[in-house]
């Protein structure tokens, strides 16, 4: 979820809807977020500070000044630590302060001293919203970039029914959390993922196979996905459980994971390819199961299609394409090779003469190489760090794409 981590202000106002905010709080809180609550004096009569201090987490500040601790409540830092400041509800009083620059409170100062995006979220009755200085007020607040969580039509306060009710808490709070998607460096990008190893039928019951555990693939889909990607994931047999929102294929054989990766190939502009495609099929799959006779016994195997070279001949200039090349030997060659001849924009190379480099290992040890020619070594880490160190060389290359 984007908002995690994220340290959010809600500047409260006197308002009969600042009893929204409490639930607000809780729903951002569970979403993972920071909340420092500040409150006009005049919307401490609405909610309590003790209200929103427990749901916060965190002591709410009114004045400039603690009375208990004598300490002064530095409006500079607070605003400046803000990822965002969400002002909610933002009465029509404060939302003329905001648009003339007033400064009678600890909440203006902390508004006028924001460098951060600013929320504001108007709640108050029809005719004082409708009037054309509240109008004018919100526009000036909006082309000083400040972002407007619209108020709901309905019943009001008052009693009468019209525009100006706040927004309910999970709208604003969805609000938030698509910005702050929007902001990631992947967001509206299409990925696919390839993962695991690939089962070849032998017969019925048996089949060929490999140690891959997907791990890496499957470290990879969590990782662009938390950048924003819209990812698929095209996964060979693997126990593991798909990333949440990633959008997950299941195949099991090397031809269908061709199938599934080139009809999600067209619409992706960053495709990774770590799955662990046996190179090899039976030329022939037996219909009944193979009985024992005699002593030996030889399948005759015929080469599967290179899906990463395949994808690399029709690569567009708009498509990012990164493969793995597993080697034991003459290794740096052999990637290059690899990067080469199948068209990729970097190669992710693991030596298997790397301790806790590999197969159904937590940890990889990974040389990551581009066309240009540069090679960036990287320590042994774990499998999810290794997947954020190759999507951060994705990031840079895609953005000068
Ligand atoms: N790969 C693929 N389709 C195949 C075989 C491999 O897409 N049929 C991809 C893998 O997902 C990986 C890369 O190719 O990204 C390298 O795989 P690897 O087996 O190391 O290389 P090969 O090209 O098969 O070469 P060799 O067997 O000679 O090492």
């Amino acid at each position: 979820m984007a908002l995690t981590g994220k340290n959010i202000v809600i500047a409260v106002c006197g308002s009969i809807a600042a009893y929204k905010i409490a639930v607000l709080i809780r729903l951002l809180v569970k979403a993972g977020a920071h909340i420092k609550v500040i409150m006009s004096e005049e919307a401490t009569a609405f909610i309590t500070p003790l209200t929103l201090s427990t749901l916060s987490k965190n002591p709410v500040l009114v004045d400039y000044y603690q009375e208990n601790t004598g300490e002064w409540n530095n409006h500079v830092e607070i605003a400046l630590n803000a990822d965002y400041i969400l002002i909610a509800p933002a009465t029509a009083n404060t939302i003329a302060k905001m648009a003339a620059g007033l400064c009678d409170n600890l909440l203006m100062a902390v508004y006028l001293s924001a460098k951060c995006p600013v929320f504001f979220a108007p709640a108050m009755d029809l005719d004082m919203w409708k009037h054309p200085s509240t109008q004018s007020n919100v526009d000036r607040l909006r082309s000083y970039g400040n972002m407007m969580i619209p108020p709901e039509k309905g019943e009001l306060a008052s009693g009468l029914i019209g525009e100006g009710r706040l927004a309910e808490p999970d709208e604003i709070m969805d609000f938030l959390a698509h910005y702050s998607d929007a902001e990631l460096p992947l967001y509206g990008k299409k990925a696919l993922v390839s993962a695991g190893p690939t089962h070849e039928a032998i017969d019925p019951v048996r089949f060929i196979g490999n140690h891959s555990s997907g791990k890496m693939g499957y470290a990879i889909a969590k990782q662009l996905k938390e950048l924003g990607a819209d990812v698929t994931l095209v996964s060979g047999p693997s126990a593991l459980q798909p990333p949440a929102q990633v959008e997950l294929v299941r195949v099991t054989s090397a031809a269908e994971m061709l199938q599934a990766c080139e009809e999600y190939f067209d619409r992706s502009s960053i495709i990774v390819m770590s799955a662990a495609v046996a190179d090899y099929t039976p030329a022939e799959v037996a219909t009944q199961k193979i009985k024992k006779k005699e002593a030996e016994f030889s399948i005759s195997l015929k080469k599967t299609t290179d899906i990463l070279a395949t994808l690399g001949a029709k690569k567009r200039a708009d498509q990012l394409l990164i493969g793995f090349a597993l080697e034991t030997n003459n290794e740096l060659e052999n990637a290059k090779d690899k990067l080469i001849r199948k068209n990729l924009d970097f190669i992710v190379l693991n030596s298997m003469q790397d301790k806790g480099a590999g197969f159904a290992t937590d940890t990889n040890k990974v040389t990551i190489i581009n066309r240009e020619g540069n090679i960036n070594e990287f320590t042994l880490k774990s499998k999810d760090d290794v997947a954020k160190d190759i999507c951060s060389i994705i990031v840079q290359q895609h953005s000068s794409h």
